[in-house]
């Protein structure tokens, strides 16, 4: 098999996000609904970085992106004697998880690598999850450090306990992909992972579009014959 080195791998890449855009349908791509987690535990984050290029390239495409930044917005460790008080739960955030969740049509994913795995923060946050809130949904992966993908290999399995898909294309950086306009505050760079954002926010509404009628497909009650 061929070996696609530097300019041809991303020409290569770049020639499938562009059929990925071509098949998507426009109208009902650009409404989806999106919940994206940030879950770095710190103020200055890479991470936060990356998942704001992914917000941007979503919101290019019409997405409505929602963001829980699990920093700034920390939730309270679960409960689950509160489970059952899921429509009427007591902590405001944790209510607006919820909501936020019911509605999603497609998730992102964002965490710091963390003892070779994505953050106990974020973790947190999807023990929160049912299996309703990402069932048959499509969901976008990425994460920071040293381009590890360990922490997104980890996901994929959560994401399948959750019942819901995760796409194939995953964004997995390292410090030096960014710059820093002022100390702690980057900015993707690196024009690879720049098109590898793109790819994958192509692949991210595209899949949103189609499992929605996919759902509206296995929700509907069979007819006897
Ligand atoms: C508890 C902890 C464990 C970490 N473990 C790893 C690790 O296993 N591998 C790694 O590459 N970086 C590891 N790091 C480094 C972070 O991934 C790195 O600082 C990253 O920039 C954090 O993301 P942020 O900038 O979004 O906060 C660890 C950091 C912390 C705080």
């Amino acid at each position: 098999m061929a070996n696609l080195r530097g300019g041809a791998a991303l020409r290569a890449w770049r020639d499938t996000a562009n059929s990925l855009a071509a098949m998507a349908p426009k109208d009902s791509t650009s409404s989806a609904k999106i919940l994206m987690l940030v879950g770095s535990a710190r103020r200055e984050s890479y991470t936060r970085a990356l998942a704001s290029e992914i917000r941007r390239g979503l919101a290019a495409r019409g997405a409505r992106v929602e963001v829980l930044d699990l920093f700034e917005t920390p939730l309270p460790q679960i409960d689950l004697a509160l489970r059952a008080e899921r429509d009427r739960h007591p902590d405001p955030t944790t209510a607006g998880l919820f909501r936020a969740a019911e509605t999603a049509e497609a998730f992102v994913l964002a965490t710091p690598i963390y003892h070779n795995s994505y953050s106990g923060v974020l973790k947190n946050a999807l023990d929160h999850l049912m299996l309703r809130d990402m069932r048959y949904r499509p969901v976008g992966l990425a994460a920071h450090s040293g381009r590890s993908t360990q922490a997104v290999d980890h996901l994929r399995q959560v994401v399948r306990g959750l019942l819901g898909v995760s796409i194939p294309t995953h964004v997995c950086t390292r410090d030096a992909d960014f710059t820093a306009s002022s100390p702690g505050v980057y900015r993707v760079e690196d024009p690879d992972i720049l098109a590898r954002i793109e790819r994958f926010c192509d692949e991210l509404v595209l899949f949103a579009a189609h499992m929605s009628a996919l759902r509206a497909d296995l929700d509907r009650p069979k007819v006897a014959d």
